[in-house]
């Protein structure tokens, strides 16, 4: 596991790798290595380049400097299909399968191509039925990719990697996509890839994680490399230490916020989709202001539906929705996210990349929910002084890394991408804040950040309800949890009440 075993060079090796983008450099001279057999962790904040160094393997960017080393030769990688001929496989951050096409076809896309004309499909579903029976990762190849859960797509780029013959896997953030007893699966997966001789580079932001998984770790700020370690010789108050260059101060919740009047309820609300299966059943569910209101659950037992409906996204199938404005309660059952914006409602939705931001500068992205009203626009027109001025503040504001307002949003690293939908969601001082895994995809000084943000607006009178399946989230910051499982709240508890016990019972199904 280390540069070499014996005379055998190392699957990976990668020399003085130097990426700029104009006159900002990504990658500084870095120096980086896999072995057979290791899995080792990368990690550093939004931005310090980790997804740029792993795209310089995956064949995606040509480095402006260094070389890469494959099994101990020089190479030269100008694309994923140079980089799969040489057994590199990359999942991405964000999928880049096609969803209309079946589980087989997107194992295939690119390949014919590489002059296998035509893909014999029921030999390719015999080959990934063999992968799946190896790794345990099964996915079934007929199904279309545009209908499978985030877990299953992810399991599909892994057997696509590996049938395309990857000994080196890059996994990008993996775990960010995936509930927690879905990582477990995971961690199973590459520890046998890892046993079976695949080198394994793994990016996340979560300390426990790379603890857990990795034989070493490699750090990195502001696109230098810091420090590679064996796992076993830091734990994470270093690595925390090594990626933030200081030490990180957690926020004090104290536990009692003052809360006032309900500002958002949901009343005996049901849902069924569009198959006529039940999502929600019975959900009654008030947030006050000055409370955040914790909903949690293992990941799909109706958490994404009640945020959908609060944020009216979805109408009820029966039962209704209220909200509190200065005026009194208004029935919003069938109104618009437009209409509940326009009560003083913001939703941070879960998928953020797809569903809250589009291909335009930061400047545009920036001002999307806030182009109708003043100061951005006035009688109809839209002063783009204000836009900038809007989006340098918010910029400012959230520490969005970047190199200027007229940077595309798609090119901020993905951390940077979250920071600007949420300044853009809690810039208005919501009445109401609906957060869907608000911090998703965050390093952990971004994640306390965030966490700082709503507890503010907290303070400043938001009603908040906060949908994550992160535990140490809910608790760390909920007055109030609910539990919901099978499309029910199941459960409500006061944080003095709360125990780990009584949660986990309560997720699982088992009401006390
Ligand atoms: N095509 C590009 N043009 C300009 N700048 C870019 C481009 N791609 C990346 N960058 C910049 O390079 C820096 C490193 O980005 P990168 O995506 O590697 O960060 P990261 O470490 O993966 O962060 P995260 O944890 O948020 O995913 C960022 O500041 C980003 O804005
Ligand atoms: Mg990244």
């Amino acid at each position: 596991m280390s540069d070499s075993i014996g005379t055998e060079p190392a699957p990976l090796v990668l020399r003085r790798v130097t990426v700029r983008f104009g006159s900002f450099t990504a990658n500084d001279a870095i120096d980086f290595s896999v072995g057979r057999g290791e899995i080792h962790a990368l990690l550093g904040e939004n931005g310090a380049g980790k997804t740029t160094l792993m795209r310089v393997v995956a064949g995606l960017l040509v480095p402006q400097d260094g070389t890469i080393q494959i099994d101990g030769r020089v190479v030269r990688l100008t694309s994923p299909l140079d980089a799969a001929a040489h057994g590199i496989g990359m999942v991405h951050q964000h999928f880049m399968l096609i969803s209309t096409l079946s589980v087989a076809q997107n194992v295939c896309v690119g390949i014919a191509k590489a002059g296998r004309l035509f893909p014999n499909l029921s030999q390719v579903a015999r080959d990934l039925d063999e992968i799946g029976a190896r790794y345990g990762l099964h996915v079934d190849p007929h199904a279309l990719v545009g209908s499978l859960s985030v877990a299953s797509q992810q399991r599909v780029e892994i057997v696509k990697a590996l049938y395309r013959g990857a000994r080196i896997l890059v996994l990008d953030e993996p775990t960010a996509v995936l509930a927690p007893q879905e990582v477990e699966g995971l961690f199973r997966v590459l520890r046998m890839l890892a046993a079976a001789g695949t080198a394994i580079v793994f990016i996340s932001h979560k300390l426990g994680e790379v603890m857990a998984l990795s034989h070493r770790v490699s750090v990195l700020r502001d696109g230098r490399l810091v420090t590679t370690k064996a796992t076993a010789d830091t734990n994470p108050a270093e690595l925390a230490r090594l990626m933030i260059g200081e030490d990180l101060v957690l926020p004090q919740v104290d536990g009692k916020h003052a809360s006032g009047p309900v500002a958002i309820e949901t009343r005996s609300v049901h849902l069924r989709d569009e198959f006529g299966v039940p999502r929600l059943s019975d959900v009654s569910l008030a947030a006050r202001s000055g409370e955040i209101v914790g909903v949690a659950g293992v990941d799909g037992n109706g958490q994404q539906q009640l945020a959908e409906i609060l944020a009216g996204l979805q109408t009820p199938s029966s039962g209704s929705v209220i909200m509190t404005s200065p005026d009194g309660p208004i029935d919003v059952s069938h109104s618009g996210p437009g209409e509940r914006i326009a009560l003083g409602l913001s939703h941070i939705p879960e998928d953020r990349h797809r569903t809250a931001l589009v291909d335009m500068s930061i400047a545009d992205n920036a001002a999307l929910d806030s182009i109708d009203r003043p100061p951005l626009a006035r009688w109809g027109f839209l002063s783009h002084r204000a836009i900038r001025a809007f989006a340098a503040r918010l910029i400012a504001a959230n520490d969005v890394r970047c190199t200027g307002l007229d940077q595309p949003v798609m090119t901020l690293s993905g951390g940077n991408q979250q920071k600007v939908v949420l300044g853009r969601a809690l810039a208005h001082s919501p009445r109401v804040i609906v957060a869907v895994q608000p911090t998703r995809g965050l390093d952990l000084g971004a994640t306390v950040f965030v966490h700082r943000q709503l507890l503010a607006q907290c303070a400043a009178g938001a009603a908040i309800v906060l949908v994550s399946t992160e535990l140490d989230e809910v608790l760390a910051l909920s007055d109030r949890i609910v539990v919901m499982f099978a499309g029910r709240i199941v459960g409500s508890m006061t944080r003095a009440e709360v125990t780990l016990q009584r949660l986990g019972a309560m997720m699982t199904g088992q009401t006390a």
